[in-house]
Parts: C-alpha cells; structure tokens; sequence
C-alpha cells in the first residue's frame, strides 16, 4: 500500500473530477417537501414538521462523461442534492443505481479512471475498464446493474436515485429518491442514435421539460430504510425485507439562471450534514467525507462554500475566513458549545495551585490586563465563565477591571466580537475612551443579545 494519504488517493486527479474539469451534467433547483413524520429516527429540523418545504439545489451528472460527450452512453448516473435547511446546508450524494462497484475506497482512483478515456490514446477502452473489473469482482452486482436493463437512462425526469448501504453491525437508513413518473430507459441502438445525433439530449430535455408550457417537472418520492445491511457499498437489500418508509417529496421546478454560476461550481459532499443526521462508521463514506471537500477546494477555490449554489443559509463554522476570492464580508457569530460541570474540575484545581503558589494575583492581572479591551457585556459573560471555575476568581477579577481605566479596543463593537452593537452603546463607547468612568457603567449594563448565525442568502 503506497504511503499517499487517502484523501488525496481517492480524489485529484483520479475522481469524478478530472483535473479541474468536471463530468458532464444538468443541474436545477426545486424544493424538497416533508410529506411523512419522522421524528422516531431524526430530530433534523428540514424533517421535523409535515409539509415544511426546503430549497434545493440537484446536480444530475455522468461518471466518465466530461463535458461535451455524449448523454445516452452507459454509465452510472450521479444525482447530488444540497438541501438549503435551516439548520446549515445538508447534502445527499448518491447515485442513480442502488449499488457500487467496491466497498474499499483507496480502489476508487482506478476504478475511476478505468471508466474514463485511455492514458495514451485519451479514448475511453474497454480493456481498460473491464481489465479492472477483473481484477476487482466484489463490483460484479454493479457491473450486472449497469449492463443490465438500467444502464441507460432515457430521461433525467425518469432517474430515481440512492445512498449506498452502509458496512456495519448497527442499524441503519439508507435513503431512496424515486421518481413519481417511474424509471425510463433506453436500449443501446437507440442510445447510440441519439449519442450522435443529440449528444446533449438529457441535458436538453431536463430544461425543456421544466421550461415546457405545460411543464414536466420531475417529482420524486424520498423514503429510507432501516436495515442491519450484510453487503456494504455493493450490495442492495430487498425491499421486502426493510421495508421503505416515505419521506417527503423532491420537485424540480427551476432552471440555473447561469449554468456555470449554478451547476459548475456547485460542490457536493456527503460531510455536510445537519444536526440530527449522522455519518455511519462505513469506510466508503469515511474517505468520501474528506475526498469531495477536497476537491472542491482544488477544482472551485478554497471558498467555494461562499459561493451561490453552495452558501448556507445559516453556518455553524463561523470563524472559517479569509483567503483567495473571500466575498461574504464579515462572519457575525454567536458561537456557543455544551459545556458540562466536568469541564470545570480540573481548572478549579488549577486555581488551588495558584493560590498555594502565590501566583494567583498574577493570574488575575494578565486575565484582567487582557479583557480590560473587551467591551462590556463580552467582559460579563468572561467574568461568569470565571465564577463557574470559583466565585472569589470571577470575584477578583471584575474588581480588578473596575479599577482598570483602558476603553475597549473598538468604540464600535467589531460584528465578530458579540454582534453589533445599538446605537447608544456606540456613544457610551466613544465617550468611555475619553471618560474612564464611564466604563464602570457600562459594565453594570446587561446586554445579552443573541446574533444569529445568518449569512446574506
Ligand atoms: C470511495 C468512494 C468514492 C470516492 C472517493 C468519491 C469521490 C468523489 C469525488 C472526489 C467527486 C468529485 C466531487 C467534485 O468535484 O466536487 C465525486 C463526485 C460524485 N460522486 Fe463520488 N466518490 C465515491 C463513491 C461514490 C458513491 C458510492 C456515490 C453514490 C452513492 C458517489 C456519487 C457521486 C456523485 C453524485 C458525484 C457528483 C457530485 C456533483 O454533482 O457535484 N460517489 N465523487
């Protein structure tokens, strides 16, 4: 096993997305509607309510296709869907059969790349691809799906679309996207006329058919199932035997105003999740959590998450900034984590040394020097984190700043220290630079304003 670290293995330039270029795709945004309750299995809040409605972004691409080729060739079809909820962005990255060709994911550079154009000739081979298959037959289910009946879709408003089974002993969902109109396809010697004489026919038909004036908008009906799964990544269980369980329902209704802006630049990955929803210990999905994000560092930018099709309405990561091509201003955040009694213990310890010690005044003094800069309702909550720790602490150190005289380092409170600040405390900020004692009342005020976590949308 070479030393590559996977998460380069299983990505550039090997992936989907082949140096920067992506796969050929049609992409379009909808809404995806809560239709059934959910609650036994997730407190996600985009399921938590029937009938809530959440935007969505789908990106329906090839494998081996890059753009320009041909639309009606055999291939897996990829379906990738960001939710915009609530609660942060929340991805589904699946495909459209209900199998994969491998379970171990430092395999999946060569499987790519065999489904792809030929190093040296740059057309796609067939030795190639099934010298692979060969050699890696756990992906024969896969291989027996996409040659099979299904390899060729006849219309992306007819292709449904799944997560892959999880490996593992727990209990699982695995997630299944069908559409209302049912699954259509075509057979190779219709395929092959349309490969020449529309090339772009699936990409075409999706616009059309959102467009057409009495439109086709593809409809889908989400479902999970709960399995204790025995194949992994390449297997498929029945139906009978885990029943699916509805979900809600996927619409398509709107074309990207610029394909480019909308689809190209959308980045996908199984790791943007939501509260409520997990990733399974499956090493498949492990490696693809770090492989997509890293992609879509390399192929849109390090700020991709900025960008339309891909910005959250709310972030749970504010302090994630700067760098090449950075457009959303200020990050505002209100950061809070779970603390428990626990996290207190060993500090409450650490204060005792001090004091044995006799450098507790010093403690004091550099905890004091630093927060005499923060503006007062930052200073508050510092000197109640403090009492938590011991209340002669917290104590000691709000007395210290009662007798500091320094202003806070910005008459106006900067958006990323607490939120912005009202207007009045703007004036008692500038004034307090001038008036030391000002700052004593200031710190007598409460200000306990929550800010929430939104980005411009
Ligand atoms: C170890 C296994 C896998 C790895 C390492 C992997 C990695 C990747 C990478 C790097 C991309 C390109 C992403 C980009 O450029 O933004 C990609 C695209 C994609 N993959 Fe995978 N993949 C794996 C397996 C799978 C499986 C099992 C599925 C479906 C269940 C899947 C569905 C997709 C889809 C739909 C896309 C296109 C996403 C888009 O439209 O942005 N992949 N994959």
């Amino acid at each position: 096993m070479s030393q590559v670290h996977p998460c380069r293995r299983t990505t550039r330039p090997g992936s989907h997305c082949t140096c920067g270029s992506f796969t050929k795709a049609a992409g379009a945004w909808g809404e995806f509607e809560r239709t059934h309750d959910l609650t036994d299995i997730t407190s996600a809040d985009f399921l938590s309510k029937v009938g809530k409605k959440t935007k969505v972004l789908a990106r329906l691409s090839t494998v081996a296709g890059e753009k320009g080729a041909s639309d009606t060739v055999r291939d897996i079809r990829g379906f990738a869907l960001k939710l915009f909820t609530d609660e942060g962005n929340h991805d589904i990255v699946g495909n459209d059969l209900p199998v994969f060709f491998i379970r171990d994911p430092v395999k999946f550079p060569s499987l790519n790349r065999s489904h792809k154009r030929h190093p040296q000739t740059n057309v796609a081979d067939s030795s190639m691809f099934w010298d692979h298959h060969n050699n890696n037959q756990e992906g024969i289910h896969c291989l027996m799906q996409l040659f099979g009946p299904r390899g060729i879709p006849a219309s992306l408003c007819n292709i449904g679309f799944f997560g892959v089974e999880p490996d593992g002993a727990f209990k699982y969902v695995k997630i299944h996207f069908k559409p209302d109109a049912g699954v259509t396809t075509l057979d190779d010697k219709e395929a092959a006329r349309l490969a020449g004489e529309e090339p772009d026919y699936h990409v075409k038909d999706l616009y059309n058919a959102i467009e057409s004036w009495i439109p086709r908008k593809p409809r889908l009906t989400a479902s999970t199932s709960s399995m204790r799964p025995r194949y992994g990544a390449i297997g498929s269980s029945k139906h009978s035997d885990y029943p699916l369980v509805p979900v809600g329902k996927l619409t398509l209704n709107k074309n990207p105003d610029n394909y480019f802006q909308d689809v190209e630049q959308a980045a996908f990955s199984p790791s943007t999740l939501v509260p409520g929803i997990g990733p399974s210990a499956d090493i498949l999905l492990q490696a693809r959590m770090f492989s997509y994000p890293d992609a879509a560092r390399y192929r849109v930018g390090p700020n991709y998450q900025q960008l339309p099709p891909n910005r959250a309405k709310y972030v749970y990561s504010p302090y994630q900034r700067d760098g090449p091509a950075t457009i959303n201003g200020n990050y505002v955040s209100k950061f809070t984590s779970e603390v428990e009694e626990a996290d207190f213990e060993q500090s409450r310890e650490l204060w005792k040394i001090y004091l044995k010690a006799g450098t507790d005044q010093v403690f004091i003094d550099n905890v004091s020097g630093h927060l005499k800069k923060a503006i007062p309702e930052v200073q508050k909550k510092t000197i109640k984190m403090f009492a938590r720790v011991d209340e002669d602490t917290s104590n000691r150190i709000e007395k210290k700043l009662s007798e500091q005289d320094a202003g806070p380092d910005h008459v106006k409170a900067p958006n990323d220290a607490a939120g912005s600040s009202p207007a009045f405390l703007h004036l008692f900020y500038t004034l307090a630079r001038t008036y030391p004692f000002l700052n004593m009342i200031l710190n007598r005020i409460e200000v306990d304003r929550m800010v929430s976590l939104k980005w411009h949308h």
